[in-house]
C-alpha cells in the first residue's frame, strides 16, 4: 500500500511541480498513473522511493514513512526508474548479485529467482556481458530482474514498457498482475493507453502537477457521460486542463 498525502514540490521556489497531491494506492491493486510529459509522474515517483526530498505532505509505503524511516520504507518496494543507464561497467550477473546483497536475498533464494526472471526475459545468456553493452531493452530487463529479487510487496515501475519487445512487454504485464493476485501493490506511469486500459484496476490522471481524475474505467465513463475509450476520454479530460 502506498499512501501520498498532501504533497506538494517544486524544484525552484516559482512554481509548484506536485500541488498538494492527495493519493492512496491500495493492496491486490495495479495503478496507472497517466499524464502528459512534464506533468508531474516522474517527480511523484522519484518523492515516493525517497529520490527527491519532499516539501510538504508525507508518503507512506506500507504505512512506513519514506523520510523518517528511509531504509525500512525502502526495504518495502522494488523501483523500475525511466532511465535503465546505469551501473554500466558492470556485468549483468554482478548487477544481479549487487541487488541481492543490497535487499538481503539469500543465495539459494537469488539463484532461483535470476535463472527464472533471466530465462523469462530471454537474457540469460548476455548475464556475463557488461551491462554498457546492451541495448536500451535489454538493460530494461536487468533493471526489473533486480527490482524483483526480493518479492517485493510494492512494484513501482516508471514508463517501464518502454523499449521492450512484445515477449518481455508480455511477461512484465503477467508479472504484474501476478503480483496484485498476491494482494501486492502496482504503482505504474505509463503513456499506452491501450495497455493501461486493459491492465489497470484503478487510473490515475494527473497534469500540470493536479491529480485531475482517479477511480476505475467505468467510473470514468461516467463521469464523463460516454462510452469511449480510455484514448478518447484522456483526451476529453485532459483537453481543457
Ligand atoms: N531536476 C529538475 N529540475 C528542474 N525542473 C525539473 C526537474 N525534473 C523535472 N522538472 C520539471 O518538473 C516537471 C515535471 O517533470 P516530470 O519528469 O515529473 O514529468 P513526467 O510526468 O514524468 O513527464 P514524462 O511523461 O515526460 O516522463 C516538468 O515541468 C519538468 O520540466
Ligand atoms: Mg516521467
Amino acid at each position: 500500500m502506498i499512501s501520498i498525502k498532501n504533497v506538494s514540490k517544486s524544484y525552484n521556489q516559482k512554481n509548484k511541480i506536485i500541488n498538494n497531491l492527495n493519493l492512496e494506492i491500495k493492496n491486490g491493486e495495479i495503478f496507472g498513473f497517466l499524464g502528459p510529459n512534464g506533468a508531474g509522474k516522474t517527480t511523484t515517483i522519484k518523492m515516493i522511493t525517497g529520490i527527491l526530498e519532499i516539501d510538504q505532505g508525507e508518503i507512506l509505503i506500507n504505512k512506513i514513512n519514506i523520510e523518517k524511516n528511509p531504509i525500512e520504507a525502502k526495504k518495502q518496494f522494488g523501483f523500475v526508474p525511466d532511465n535503465p543507464d546505469m551501473f554500466l561497467k558492470l556485468k549483468g550477473i554482478e548487477y544481479l548479485n549487487f541487488m541481492a546483497d543490497v535487499y538481503e536475498v539469500s543465495s539459494e533464494d537469488r539463484k532461483k529467482r535470476i535463472e527464472e526472471l533471466a530465462t523469462l526475459f530471454e537474457i540469460k545468456n548476455e548475464l556475463n556481458n557488461k551491462i554498457q553493452s546492451y541495448s536500451h531493452g535489454m538493460r530494461q530487463k536487468i533493471i526489473i530482474i533486480g527490482s524483483l529479487l526480493h518479492k517485493p510487496n510494492n512494484w513501482i515501475i516508471d514508463e517501464p514498457m518502454t523499449g521492450l519487445d512484445p515477449k518481455a512487454t508480455y511477461e512484465l504485464k503477467n508479472i504484474m498482475r501476478q503480483l496484485a493476485n498476491q494482494n501486492k501493490t502496482v504503482f505504474f506511469s505509463t503513456h499506452i493507453l491501450d495497455v493501461a486500459e486493459k491492465l489497470c484496476d484503478r487510473i490515475g490522471i494527473i497534469n500540470k502537477g493536479k491529480l485531475i481524475f482517479v477511480g476505475t474505467l467505468e467510473e470514468m465513463r461516467k463521469e464523463l457521460k460516454e462510452n469511449n475509450s480510455l484514448e478518447e476520454l484522456y483526451m476529453e479530460i485532459t483537453k481543457n486542463d
